[in-house]
């Protein structure tokens, strides 16, 4: 028993991404191709990606609805643990972000899987009505708007459903109070966690991994 976590340094979390991680060839060419063309690279960790894909599993999950395609590294990660009739809907305002996980999804054959919506995540979300119809939301982008997802989402989810958010920790600088990057994000964050925490109709965890991974079932 213990009541504290085992701290991950370098050497483990090496150890953790070399032994269970997700990129294979295809994962690490996207990665190579998006640093070459110099993206972001805030990417999920391997470790987090092989994660997502067996929890993705063990829900038997078919229809994924994500915010933030970014490079398309976490839509390819998880399309790769959909049964054959898996669909996911990513949607991605910045064109040239659009542009370039499109031509990923195309070269490594997951248009079937994937179909990426160029549009301002918040506006589709208002305007698109599914009825418990997603089995899994992954919320990655955009994150003063979490709580607007978890609102208009929260109905497009199956009961049983998984609403998952990403960079729970804001980025190590949660707890900071004068954070030196991105103080809106981490102030979004905090409140964000709390909101979700407390948000009827859900049992929520962090999962301590990555940036920190919200998960909560829609009961
Ligand atoms: C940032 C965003 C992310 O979703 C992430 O996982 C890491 C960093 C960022 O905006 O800096
Ligand atoms: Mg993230």
């Amino acid at each position: 028993m213990s009541n504290k976590a085992t701290y991950l340094n370098d050497e483990l979390f090496g150890y953790l991404t070399e032994n269970f991680g997700c990129d294979d060839e295809i994962l690490t060419e996207l990665k190579a191709k998006a640093i070459e063309a110099e993206l972001p690279q805030i990417w999920v960790s391997p470790d987090q990606g092989k994660f997502l894909q067996v929890y993705l599993k063990s829900i038997r999950a078919k229809n994924i609805l994500e915010v933030g395609t970014l490079v398309g590294y976490s839509a390819i990660v998880m399309a790769k643990a959909l049964p054959e009739d898996g669909k996911i809907i990513t949607i991605e305002k910045n064109e040239k972000f659009a542009d370039f996980a499109e031509s990923m999804i195309e070269k490594f054959g997951f248009s079937n899987k994937i179909e990426i919506v160029r549009s301002n995540a918040r506006k589709w979300v208002r305007e698109n009505e599914y009825s418990e119809y997603f089995d899994f939301a992954f919320i990655d982008a955009d994150k003063p708007g979490y709580k607007v997802y978890l609102d208009e989402i929260t109905p497009m989810l199956k009961k049983g459903g998984v609403f998952a958010a990403d960079n729970a920790f804001a980025f190590g600088f949660l707890l900071n109070t004068a954070p030196e990057r991105n103080p809106d994000k981490v102030r979004s964050m905090l409140s964000f966690n709390k909101y979700f925490r407390d948000y009827p109709g859900y049992d929520v965890s962090l999962v301590s991994i990555g940036d920190g991974l919200l998960l909560g079932v829609k009961e």
